[in-house]
């Protein structure tokens, strides 16, 4: 029975997180995986989080029952908010409504599932940017969707192919499913301006596509919530019914956890119902229940005032301290007169940056230099900290001299 089972293709960016933790060189760099670290390199836990553990902690009541199938009501609510606004008119409107997932990986595998059942037309396919997350192809073919691609990245300048993705919309069938990262592009660091987010909706709004957004950064792109949710508000505020996939896992470091949501905005409130029941049914045929502890800290921190308003300091700081690499980075280049030019790497935004670096030199910076990125050239800018820079640089410079 396995004897004809094929070999998977291994994950990119999961497979070089093997390679990098089996690599005992002093010199390793690890600059793979999306994760924050703290100028020593190391896993940061949030202080607000530290805080929530321990009242969870110290609560008698405290207990491991299940949760509802909807997920834990303070962590759904207040990622409501926290994607829409605290005003929004669509959550008064009782449009909106939201699951707990397992984070946004699951929460994109649950759009996907819903999607496939209730598409319309039938046979729309999901559009995903090119480039984009590793993981987003296989979630959508995995439920049964035929992926295609718009253009996103322009390869020469690494900034943003707006003509491009615009035309490619505008020449897909009415109504398909785009796929659209919220702020803080991954892999590229590239996200359009508000006046491009506005042109994206028009031709969406022209050709009846429905938006699917994934946001696993929000806070992480511009160091705000609210502006990192602007291209989501806008569609809200259009008037689009869409979907959105949100995580907790970068911005509150709740990685392991799997913490998140999936919202549904609808045109009216009368459909809420079906759809709220349909995604009900799908997560319990999926996992039953979401998991609750990362779920208690995160709807802990959203729920209490203080708390939230240190969760918005400590977000803004882990974006400063990331955008301070990026500008570092791009001076050592500059200032070694590595051949090329390095502005998109002060200029992207989010956790990574999209260097431009070939397969070939992402292999020699592996195999020579014991620096891990994956091997589209993204490296997590996060990984960067003042004590592996200089090393970084010349690791970089050398490679792309020889
Ligand atoms: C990444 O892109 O590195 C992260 O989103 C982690 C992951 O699960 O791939």
């Amino acid at each position: 029975y396995f004897a004809n089972v094929p070999q998977a293709p291994a994950d990119g960016i999961l497979k070089l997180s093997v390679l990098s933790r089996a690599d005992t060189n002093s010199t390793k760099v690890d600059l793979g995986v999306g994760a924050y670290r703290d100028d020593s390199g190391k896993p940061w836990v949030l202080p607000v989080v530290r805080k929530a553990e321990q009242q969870l902690a110290a609560d008698p009541q405290a207990n491991h029952e299940y949760l509802g199938v909807g997920g834990l009501p303070a962590l759904t609510q207040g990622a409501q908010k926290l994607i829409f606004g605290a005003d929004s008119e669509a959550i008064k409107q009782q449009r909106v409504y939201s699951i707990q997932t397992i984070s946004g990986t699951g929460a994109n595998m649950v759009a996907a599932v819903f999607l496939k059942q209730f598409k319309q037309p039938a046979d729309a396919a999901v559009y995903i940017s090119k480039p984009t997350w590793g993981n987003h192809r296989s979630i959508f073919e995995t439920a049964g969707h035929v992926v295609r691609e718009y253009r996103y990245c322009n390869y020469t300048t690494l900034g943003l192919d707006i003509q491009g993705m615009l035309d490619d919309l505008r020449a897909a069938p009415r109504g398909q499913i785009i796929l659209l990262h919220a702020c803080a592009h991954n892999p590229t660091g590239i996200d359009p301006t508000t006046e491009q987010w506005q042109q994206i909706a028009d031709v969406m709004q022209e050709r009846s596509h429905f938006p699917l957004f994934d946001c696993a950064y929000q806070g992480f792109a511009t160091g705000d919530v609210t502006r990192d949710a602007y291209a989501i508000r806008l569609f809200v505020s259009r008037g689009f019914e869409l979907l959105v996939a949100q995580s907790f896992a970068k911005n509150m470091g709740l990685y392991g956890e799997r913490t998140g949501c999936l919202h549904a905005v609808t045109a009216l409130p009368a459909v809420l119902p079906q759809v709220s029941s349909q995604l009900n049914r799908l997560s319990r045929a999926t996992i039953s229940t979401a998991p609750a502890y990362g779920a208690k800290i995160a709807g802990t921190v959203l729920q209490d005032a203080e708390l939230y308003e240190e969760w918005l300091g400590s977000m803004e700081m882990m974006s400063r301290r990331i955008k301070k690499m990026r500008n570092l980075l791009r001076d050592k280049l500059v200032a070694l007169g590595t051949p090329g030019s390095w502005d998109h790497v002060s200029q992207q935004i989010g956790m990574f940056s999209f260097t431009g670096l070939s397969k070939q030199k992402v292999d020699r910076l592996r195999e020579e230099y014991h620096l891990y990125m994956t091997d589209d050239g993204r490296i997590s800018v996060a990984g960067l900290n003042s004590g592996n820079i200089d090393y970084v640089a010349k690791a970089i410079d050398a490679v792309v001299r020889s």
